[in-house]
């Protein structure tokens, strides 16, 4: 505790060759870390929980387990962590399959010293905190690829970290384009399930039968053109996760149908007998007050009260604008990567709109907004002009009261104010914009004393 005011990054490490372990506490001690070495996954995990590291440095053969399990339970438990996977063979499908299950960095043994060292100042480096452990910080903005600082999204990093791991049905609720499906995908990679099949369903697309021959399957001559018999997706998604999109459209009968295969964890195939047993995890998603729908008739409270074990409320992004920086910063370098070219800089006016915006479509609309800027712009700076019009001069006060009229001067006023603003007081965009001269802008914001802020 001696000196808590400089805390030195922490830095785990877990292999079962003591050799090995050794060698590198000695080695990353010397390099003032604070270093501990493990050579069994369950002590390096107790120690986890109790004290997160910055850094573990784990093999993916362990004797007493498997190292993609420590990876998937270090996401849980201490999310701050980053994991650099270590091991003896080069295996390649090994490495993408630790870093798309959350891992840092995949190191082949055997490696220099001074690789291992990059590395782990790349990750310390990347967690933005170099020389502070951030186990003290708490905060982290992004998880399984959910991005948001917001304390409603911080909730549901951590909802979803209690309960991955657990059997429950998650019912999400959100506007549409807020992320359910994301939430969903985040659920089942970072639960025991992540090996096995993601399924999504969209239950509104098709017709009752079609609903069930999906789902369920059939057998064998079930019907005119069931020549043979098929599988549906509860059993093809066998030991992973059903994704049931838009829960709210599914018609009543299929909803009958869907409480029994929950309560019985065994379906039947259309036109079959035998009951076939299901291993997977539901998770049901909608945009509609399923509350209002129990209550006109359209939805079964018996199925709800059975989907929602956990509900998890996605706020529209609205309501968590200070999360619209981070999601188009990721957008930005997301998209420009995709189309293959240089990632442009974000224009303090780009930001200023964006900012503002009331987002009817949610992050799917800021995603789109972001990849016609990124595809259209020619400069190594996006800016206002990136944008399309309608959200420029979107209306996102709310309307003015009755009795507060103000006259045509108040309100050419708020007008030139507000353009001002988003351009991030850039005079010749807002003479532009506004469709005057710059010489009749300048006196106008004279007259409202705004021509001196820059
Ligand atoms: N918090 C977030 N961080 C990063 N990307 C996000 C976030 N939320 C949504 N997205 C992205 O926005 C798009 C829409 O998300 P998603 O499909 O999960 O929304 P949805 O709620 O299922 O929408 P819909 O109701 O329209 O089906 C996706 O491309 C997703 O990756
Ligand atoms: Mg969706």
């Amino acid at each position: 505790m001696a000196d808590n005011a400089h805390p030195k990054p922490r830095i785990y490490i877990l292999d079962d060759e003591i050799v090995t372990v050794r060698r590198l506490v000695q080695a990353l001690s010397k390099d003032g870390y604070e270093v501990e070495g493990f050579i069994s996954a369950g002590e390096a995990l107790a120690r986890i929980t109790g004290q997160p590291p910055e850094v573990l440095l784990s093999d993916v053969r362990l004797a007493d387990a498997d190292g993609m399990e420590i990876l998937q339970r270090v996401t849980m438990l201490a999310p701050q962590t980053k994991v650099i996977m270590m091991t003896g063979y080069a295996a390649v499908d090994h490495a993408v399959q630790a870093m798309k299950a959350g891992a840092f960095h995949y190191l082949a043994k055997p490696f220099r010293l001074e690789e291992l060292r990059n590395t782990i100042s790349d990750a310390l480096h990347h967690s933005g905190k170099s020389g502070q452990p951030l186990a003290d910080t708490g905060l982290v903005d992004r998880f399984a690829g959910i991005i948001g600082r917001a304390s409603a999204m911080q909730e549901i990093f951590k909802t979803i970290r209690q309960i991955a791991p657990l059997n429950c049905n998650v019912l999400i609720q959100g506007e549409s384009g807020t992320g359910k499906e994301l939430v969903a995908r985040a659920l089942h990679s970072t639960s025991g399930r992540g090996q096995h099949l993601f399924i999504s369903f969209n239950c509104g697309a098709f017709s009752e039968e079609l609903v069930a021959n999906e789902l369920f399957g059939h057998e064998k001559g079930a019907f005119t053109g069931a020549g043979s018999t098929k599988p549906g997706l509860l059993e093809a998604a066998n030991g992973g996760t059903v994704f049931l999109d838009e829960v709210g459209e599914m018609p009543i009968p299929m909803q009958v149908k869907l409480l029994r295969v929950i309560q019985e964890r065994t379906l039947l195939r259309v036109g079959g007998v035998a009951p076939v047993s299901i291993n997977v995890r539901l998770i049901a998603a909608t945009n509609r007050d399923i509350e209002k729908m129990i209550a006109a008739g359209e939805f079964r409270q018996d199925l709800f009260y059975r989907l929602k074990v956990v509900m998890i409320n996605i706020p529209p992004l609205r309501k968590r604008q200070e999360d619209i920086p981070l999601l188009v910063e990721h957008f930005v370098t997301l998209i420009a990567t995709q189309f293959g070219k240089p990632v442009p800089k974000i224009g303090a006016d780009f930001l200023g709109v964006l900012s503002t915006y009331t987002f009817p479509g949610n992050v799917r609309e800021l995603q789109n907004i972001v990849e016609r800027a990124v595809a259209l712009s020619r400069e190594p700076v996006l800016t206002a002009r990136d944008l399309p019009p309608d959200i420029f001069f979107a209306e996102n006060q709310p309307a003015i009261p009755e009795k507060n009229a103000q006259h045509l001067k108040a309100l050419e006023q708020e007008h030139i104010t507000e353009v001002y603003r988003r351009t991030g007081f850039n005079q010749t965009e807002t003479a532009h914009l506004l469709g005057i001269s710059r010489t009749t802008l300048w006196r106008r914001l004279k007259e409202l004393n705004l021509f001196s802020e820059r």
